[in-house]
This record gives C-alpha cells, sequence and structure tokens, in this order.
C-alpha cells in the first residue's frame, strides 16, 4: 500500500494559515460517495469514529478499532481531491503513549493516504502531540466534549461551564504550544470558545460551541437531516433526507406488492435496441 500526496489538496500548513480568515468548512466523510459530495465545498474532510454509530450501529465511539476507520479511510480517500483528508485515531490506539500512538498513526497514514490524524485530549496528550508533530505526523486534537471518554465523564453534557472552563482553556493552550495545527471544540459554552478562539494560534473548529470559531464541523448526516429521531441542539439539518429515504422506499415497497414495479420502461425487450450507456438492451 502506497501513500498518494494529492497534488491539489490543502495541507494542515495552509489549513492553518487560515486561522481569522474565511471561516474553515469541515464534514465528515466514511465512504467515497459521501466524500466525493462533500470534497469540493471543504476544506477538511474528517473520517471520525463516529462512523461506529452512524454507520454500524454501535452504542458509543469506543468499538471502533483500527481496521474499520482504515478501511473506511481508504474508501474516504478515493473520493477526495480538494480536502484536506484526517482521519481519527480510535479508542485505545494512542493513549497508552507516544510511541503506540506513532505506530498507529503512520500505519493509519500509510494505509489511508491521509493528511493527517486526530486524537483526543488536551494537557495530557500534549507530550504525544509533541512527539508525533516532532516526527512528521500532524495532529488535530479534540477537547472539551471527548465522546471516547464518555463512561469517564459520565455522558455526553457541555463541557467548561463555570470554573470547569480554566481546565478547557489550558487544554487548548497545552495542545497548541505541543504543535497541533488545529483544535475540535465540542460541546463547550459558547463564550468560552469565543474567548479560546482569541487566546491560541491555531484554527478552533467548533462543533457545540461559537460562531467564533475559525472553523465549524458536523457529522454529515446530521447536516443531511438522516435521523430525525437523534438531534441535539448543536445540529442543524440541512435537509430531511432521512424522512425523503423513509418516504421513498415506503413507495417502492407498496410499488412492487401492488404489482407497478417494475413498469415497462424497466424491463427489457427481446431485441436489440438503442441503449442508453452503461445500459443493456
Ligand atoms: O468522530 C467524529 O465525527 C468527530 C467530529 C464530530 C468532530 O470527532
Amino acid at each position: 500500500m502506497s501513500v498518494v500526496v494529492r497534488a491539489g489538496s490543502l495541507t494542515p500548513p495552509q489549513f492553518s494559515e487560515q486561522k481569522g480568515t474565511t471561516p474553515l468548512v469541515c464534514l465528515t466523510a466514511y465512504t467515497t460517495p459521501m466524500a466525493r459530495l462533500v470534497d469540493s465545498h471543504c476544506d477538511m474532510v474528517l473520517v471520525g469514529d463516529s462512523v461506529g454509530m452512524v454507520l454500524h450501529g454501535l452504542p458509543s465511539t469506543l468499538g471502533v478499532d483500527l481496521e474499520m476507520i482504515i478501511m473506511h479511510g481508504r474508501a474516504v480517500r478515493r473520493g477526495l481531491e480538494r480536502a484536506l483528508m484526517v482521519v481519527d485515531m480510535p479508542f485505545g490506539t494512542y493513549e497508552e503513549g507516544p510511541q503506540q500512538a506513532f505506530c498507529n498513526a503512520a500505519r493509519i497514514m500509510r494505509e489511508t493516504g491521509c493528511a493527517a490524524i486526530k486524537l483526543e485530549g488536551g494537557k495530557t496528550m500534549a507530550e504525544t502531540i509533541a512527539f508525533l508533530t516532532a516526527r512528521g505526523i500532524p495532529v488535530v486534537a479534540h477537547i472539551g466534549l471527548t465522546p471516547q471518554a464518555v463512561h469517564a465523564i459520565g455522558g455526553y453534557g457541555v463541557q467548561g461551564r463555570g470554573e470547569d472552563g480554566d481546565s478547557v482553556r489550558n487544554d487548548a493552550a497545552s495542545v497548541a504550544e505541543a504543535g497541533a495545527f488545529a483544535v475540535v471544540l465540542e460541546k463547550v459554552p459558547e463564550p468560552l470558545a469565543r474567548r479560546i478562539t482569541k487566546d491560541i494560534s491555531i484554527p478552533t473548529i467548533g462543533i457545540g460551541a461559537s460562531p467564533a470559531c475559525d472553523g465549524q464541523i458536523l457529522v454529515t448526516e446530521d447536516a443531511l437531516g438522516m435521523f430525525a429521531e437523534f438531534r441535539p441542539k448543536f445540529v442543524k439539518a440541512f435537509a430531511e433526507l432521512g424522512t425523503a429515504a423513509a418516504d421513498a422506499i415506503a413507495s417502492y415497497a407498496q410499488e412492487v406488492r401492488e404489482g407497478r414495479f417494475p413498469a415497462a420502461e424497466h424491463v427489457y425487450g427481446d431485441r436489440a435496441q438503442p441503449v442508453h450507456q452503461g445500459d443493456a438492451a
């Protein structure tokens, strides 16, 4: 397996340079078709470990492993030309220490062709971030609500309210100092995210954070309204594809049961006729 550096794609330094200019647009993708859809609109495309919950029906991101994230990373890679591709490091693949993190991050980069990795954690991950960046692995940090720590935190609540804000600010300063080229701020109060964005030199990417962040990220399926029954406050559905898909599937089922599909235009005659491209008469 070889790493292909795409000539036209945004690099981590170019991404960082956009801090304080035009807001950075980031979305997730787990498959080639979704990567193709989002590529021309995005500065960064993240192969998030949210894939475990969104596509595999897992109860949390903890069940995602290297094989799963690499398989999705390779699929996404085939769909991207322009956006910076970042892949999440799964739970248990980097927390032991810098060496473990380096081996697994290098494997992810080698096997997916991504340009950077993302890992969760602030101050406690600073040493690892410094180790990786010193060895050619660009890192996006992820602080505030860190879903891989759901059990330790005790849920998916907002992080950094009141006096806890200092700890999130310290995390932001630590990961920037350690060499991360961007940091995701998840579910932190708006004024705190605004302040951190002002304080640190690297772009902040908000999810449930603040419009003042240097960029925004959403899980694409959330932005498309795939899950009408699960819509946290920070999600805006820019379409209602979940309802549209359910309606389409119901129509298909009804037409099959009533013998209305396939109709004459969907079946083949026994004589050769002019064919549509990619079709056979
Ligand atoms: O896994 C993921 O998709 C993420 C984003 C929501 C930031 O970490």
